[in-house]
């Protein structure tokens, strides 16, 4: 038996952690600690505590501490491990408001590293993302785990931080880190501001498809079950102290993509319009992922292109979910449903 603490269980990548991690273990008590930010939403969450009874979910933000000690007495008997996913993930975002991400990513880690220095904890698994490593050239072969840290956006930049933070902590005070570095994600609840969601509801609703520059920036594209299981096994038998990079050997540029999804969701291709660049756009990125492949047998199971009409039909089975999300509804919705006030911007 063993307990952990899932920060931002509440959005894309936590959520389906923790739902596939009760699905493995039915009886794991698991404590769920989100600040349910606009990208936080307990409806990706519903269901798990009528069907677990070892199910906590805890409203408190990473940058307090007062909170992050309230999650963790929330686990009677203490907690095995951390998964700390909870963060400011959109890099759009981070250009226009870099504050946040300061905050939470950055500020966020140091204080929940510190309170599991304090308590103690088996593990604290820091889940980082590829984008540290900063943007390659065509040809350029993917990076393993020694590769400097090249960020280039607010938002890279905090989860390096992040990530420095982590390592510090492990070699300073011991605190049994491990850091994970992904590959970009798809799958089931993730926030639909995000390039595969936003173009696939856009299709559904018949709405330009706003491809960014010359649509030629490369992306390596990982389902989120397979993320979901790599960090299963990095739990269980990672070597503290190291890094392992995760990706789906699955480079595609963003315009095939975007044909995909028109041809997933049966839309013309007339619905792409290539529009302005974000600023400092990263062109590609590539991960050698040898190190988690070899030493810990893990693999992607499949490509974006076999998983892309699954992923289309659980967006318009799931309508609602993202409707309500895209209209802003389901703040209030929420907010009746849970007594809980959602936090907004100005929170912050
Ligand atoms: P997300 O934006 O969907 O979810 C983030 C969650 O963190 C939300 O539930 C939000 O409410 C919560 N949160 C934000 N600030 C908080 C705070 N101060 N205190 C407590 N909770 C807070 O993000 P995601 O796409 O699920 O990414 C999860 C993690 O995985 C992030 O650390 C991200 O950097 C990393 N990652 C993401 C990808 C990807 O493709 N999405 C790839 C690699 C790594
Ligand atoms: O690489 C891992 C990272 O992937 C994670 O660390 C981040 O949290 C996650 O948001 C993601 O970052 P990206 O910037 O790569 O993802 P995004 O979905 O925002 O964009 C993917 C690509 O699509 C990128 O090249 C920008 C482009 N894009 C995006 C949007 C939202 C468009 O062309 N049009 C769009 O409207």
């Amino acid at each position: 038996m063993h307990t952990l603490l899932v920060t931002g269980g509440a959005g894309f990548i936590g959520a389906n952690f923790v739902r596939s991690h009760l699905d493995l273990n039915p009886s794991a008590r698991m404590v769920v600690m989100d600040q349910l930010t606009y990208a936080g939403n307990l409806a990706n969450l519903d269901g798990l505590a009528a069907a677990h009874p070892g199910f906590r979910f805890v409203r408190g933000d990473v940058a307090e501490r007062a909170d992050v000690e309230a999650a963790f007495d929330a686990a009677d008997g203490g907690v095995d491990a951390v998964v700390h996913f909870a963060a400011e993930s959109h890099v759009d975002r981070s250009i226009d408001d870099a504050t946040p991400f300061v905050r939470t990513n950055v500020l966020g880690t140091q204080v929940l590293l510190d309170v599991a220095r304090r308590r103690g904890v088996g593990r604290f698994l820091q889940v980082s993302t590829d984008e540290v490593y900063g943007s390659l050239g065509t040809t350029d072969q993917g990076v393993d785990e020694s590769a400097p840290l090249r960020p280039n956006s607010p938002y890279a930049a905090s989860k390096a931080g992040s990530d420095c933070l982590a390592r510090s902590y492990f070699h300073t005070f011991q605190v049994p880190v491990v850091i994970t570095r992904c590959s970009n994600n798809y799958g089931p609840y993730q926030f639909p501001e995000k390039f595969i969601p936003l173009f696939i509801t856009n299709a559904f609703e018949g709405m330009p498809l706003p491809l960014y520059g010359d649509g030629r920036h490369v992306r390596d594209w990982l389902h989120v079950r397979d993320h979901c299981a790599a960090l299963e096994v990095v739990l269980k038998r990672g070597r503290i102290g190291e890094i392992y990079n995760i990706g789906g050997r699955c480079e595609r540029a963003n315009i095939d993509i975007a044909r995909a999804v028109c041809r997933a969701t049966g839309r013309e291709e007339s619905l792409i319009q290539l529009v302005a660049d974000r600023p400092g756009h990263d062109r590609r990125y590539a991960l050698d992922t040898t190190k988690i492949e070899r030493e810990l047998s893990w693999r992607p199971s499949r490509g974006i292109e076999q998983d892309l009409d699954e992923l289309v039909r659980w967006y318009e089975e799931h309508r609602a979910w993202w409707m309500a999300i895209k209209s802003g509804d389901y703040r209030h919705y929420y907010e009746k449903m849970y007594g809980v006030r959602l936090a907004t911007a100005k929170d912050r």
